[in-house]
């Protein structure tokens, strides 16, 4: 009896937490790596730019012909349980910065459509928790970008107006203080 019950139990706390599986029962929450999302946009190049590296940002403003445009929210340093990689990947022929935490994605982009591997731009949530915000993906086929935006209202004017076509959420950052 007591076994039956224990074991039905089981089953069905097995069955709750597949309904929510993608979310760790404990979400960590820790901010302390959390850092910066750099932003910052090259007309020249028709390229957004994003890096947590300060002095890479530095540089493709001093250097290059990058505008600094803030950031977009925090993201993390170092991976926990709740996030996950973030791959950066960089067209040369198209002067387009790629983000995506989808490694099939990035994987597809480095065999089939140009773009160099640059490694891990950071760690992200691909889920809302912690009272993150999303990070909104557009692209631009006509000049070939990849824009990252938490600003709804820029990312509905970049629709409109602007020739980007909604790709829907790229991950979740933290809220900038
Ligand atoms: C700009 O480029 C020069 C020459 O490569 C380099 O010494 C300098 O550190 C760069 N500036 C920044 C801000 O990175
Ligand atoms: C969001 O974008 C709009 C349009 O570009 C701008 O006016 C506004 O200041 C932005 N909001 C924030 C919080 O940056």
């Amino acid at each position: 009896m007591l076994f039956k019950f224990v074991r039905n139990f089981v089953v069905l706390a097995a069955a709750i937490s597949m309904a929510v599986s993608a979310v760790p029962a404990t979400a960590d929450c820790d901010t302390d790596n959390a850092v910066p999302f750099y932003r910052s946009y090259s007309n020249q190049a028709t390229d957004h730019f994003y890096t947590t590296n300060y002095a890479e940002m530095d540089n493709a403003i001093t250097n290059i012909s990058y505008a600094f445009e803030g950031n977009m929210g925090l993201v993390f340093r170092d991976p926990t349980v709740s996030t996950a990689l973030l791959y950066r990947l960089y067209s040369s022929p198209s002067t387009d910065h790629f983000y995506t935490t989808n490694q099939a994605e990035a994987d597809n982009a480095v065999k089939n459509l140009d773009y160099n591997d640059e490694g891990t731009a950071g760690y992200v949530y691909t889920t809302q928790i912690c009272a993150s915000i999303p990070l909104y993906r557009l692209y631009s086929a006509g000049a070939v970008d990849h824009f990252y935006t938490t600003n709804e209202t820029e990312r509905e004017y970049a629709i409109a107006h602007l020739g980007y076509s909604d790709e829907g959420i790229a991950c979740y950052v933290l809220p900038s203080l």
